[in-house]
């Protein structure tokens, strides 16, 4: 390991998990064939926690699912007044992320995707807006 720093260490760790080279930006595609309008999927990809709702044929909302309050995965409610709920202190998260009630003050970040087939979309992990 001499000869190694921590930050060379930290670099191939993160490159090999987005599987990009350094200066690319780090996505994960998803196939989104199986998803109806209104339907929700919930995945892990890329070290990345996801909801991902179809809005129309060629509109998703993709949101990250890791509490804004200490980092909980939120779980998928079917409700008629909330969608995410975090069991580690009890945020609700309405369907497109805003809070519903805390002690989350942050809604969850959604993420940027770009369509790359008729079945899959490719999201944009480094810019969370
Ligand atoms: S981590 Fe989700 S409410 Fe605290």
């Amino acid at each position: 390991m001499k000869g190694l720093t921590r930050r060379m260490l930290l670099t191939a760790s993160l490159a090999m998990i987005g599987g990009k080279a350094r200066g690319q930006s780090r996505s994960v595609d998803i196939d989104i064939s199986g998803l109806a309008v209104d339907e929700l999927m919930m995945i892990e990809r890329g070290g990345a926690r996801l909801a991902v709702r179809r809005l129309s044929c060629s509109a998703f909302l993709v949101l990250d699912t890791n509490c804004t309050h200490l980092g909980c995965p939120v779980q998928a409610i079917a409700s008629a007044h909330f969608a995410f709920r975090c069991f580690c202190h009890g945020s609700q998260f309405a369907p497109d992320g805003a809070v519903l009630r805390g002690p989350a003050e942050r809604p969850l970040p959604s993420y940027s995707y770009h369509r790359i087939s008729r079945n899959k979309i490719r999201v944009l992990l480094d810019r969370p807006q």
